[in-house]
């Protein structure tokens, strides 16, 4: 097991460090004090080659110069809010508009935009860090304090374990986080040879701006069935007609299990990720509109060169009683986890 700390250039004046995990098996991830971003995953495929398994950039001001929160932390909560209107115990509290009238990923200044504090750890079979912050309501414009720690473990299993845990300090509050890494198995230039199957008959019906409208659609039969294992190319082709041109959606997941909610999987390098959450939601988004300003460290941005899986409970939570439960009350505490485990068949 191994720590390193880098220096990842700067960002608004301040130093962002890059905090290197290693893992006995050759394996490691890096992350990024500043928007908790989830840098790298680098796996070993053949004798002295390793492939990172995310899309990543080799300056920090590139991740902010597009809007797609490329691996970055993302909360209180994920996903769109109706008209940035949130109301809890009869106030309602009016969030930061990002995209139209609406709040995405937590606003203008979430969970993506915060310098974290962080504290690394190593035991025999695991390295991991810990991002920290108090998040108050000048900060984001959410009600109440809230305490927040993202942290993010490799093991001796090629397993990284992403928990999101978060305290309401002096009020009730909501807490929804995700990370939106895209992943890309093969190091290519797209996703398309890739297969998915995601643990999932149902996406949420979304309205005008992709906001829910509380109406779920039976995925059986459409470009959305993932049921099984199923190629991207085919699903993204059958999608060419609708204005996403690709995947860009909520999965309802089935009864949380101890299986995986989705596998993605290269037959390329003949290896695979599962991943692992109790939560009801999956956002499934093959970066259908990414740009050629992007300059990725593998090159220029285009569309479908990697999928984001962010597992979150289902988005606009508050304004559909049936979408599951955010709600931190004051005192109270909780802690989500992910796992992304690999496997090399
Ligand atoms: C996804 C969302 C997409 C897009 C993307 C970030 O979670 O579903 O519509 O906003 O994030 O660019």
């Amino acid at each position: 097991m191994k720590t390193l700390i880098e220096n990842f250039g700067r960002f608004n004046d301040h130093v962002v460090e890059k905090i290197v995990l290693k893992n006995n098996n050759n394996f490691q991830i890096s992350l990024l004090s500043q928007g908790a971003i989830w840098n790298e995953f680098s796996v070993p495929v053949e004798e002295n080659k390793k492939i990172n398994l995310l899309l990543n950039f080799n300056s920090i001001d590139s991740y902010y110069s597009n809007p797609f929160y490329i691996g970055m932390s993302i909360g209180r909560t994920g996903g769109r809010i109706k008209a940035g209107k949130l109301t809890l115990n009869d106030t309602t509290y009016n969030l930061s508009q990002n995209e139209n009238t609406n709040t995405l990923h937590g606003g203008e200044t979430g969970f993506h935009s915060f310098i974290w504090d962080y504290e690394t750890f190593q035991t025999d079979d695991t390295v991991s860090v810990v991002f920290s912050k108090r998040v108050s309501p000048q900060d984001d414009s959410y009600p109440g304090v809230l305490d927040v720690e993202i942290e993010y473990i490799l093991n001796n299993k090629n397993e990284v374990i992403i928990n999101y845990y978060g305290k309401a300090v002096d009020q009730d509050t909501v807490f929804n986080p995700t990370n939106h890494a895209y992943f890309n198995l093969e190091q290519s230039d797209n996703i398309l040879d890739h297969e998915l199957k995601i643990n999932s008959h149902q996406i949420l019906s979304m309205g005008q701006e992709k906001i829910p409208t509380g109406l779920f659609k039976e995925t059986a039969g459409t470009p959305y069935d993932f049921h099984k294992f199923t190629f991207l190319k085919n699903a993204i082709e059958d999608l060419q007609s609708i204005p996403e041109k690709g995947i860009d959606d909520v999965f309802y997941i089935d009864q949380p299990s101890d299986c995986p909610i989705a596998t993605l999987k290269s037959n390329r390098f003949n290896h695979q990720i599962d991943i692992y959450s109790q939560r009801n939601g999956l956002v499934v988004f093959t970066a259908n509109s990414f740009t050629s300003d992007m300059n990725l460290s593998t090159g220029k941005g285009h569309p479908y060169q990697g999928i984001a899986l962010e597992s979150q409970t289902l988005p606009d939570t508050l304004n559909h009683k049936n979408f599951g439960n955010i709600l931190l009350k004051k005192g109270q505490s909780v802690t989500y986890q992910t796992k992304i485990a690999y496997t090399h068949n």
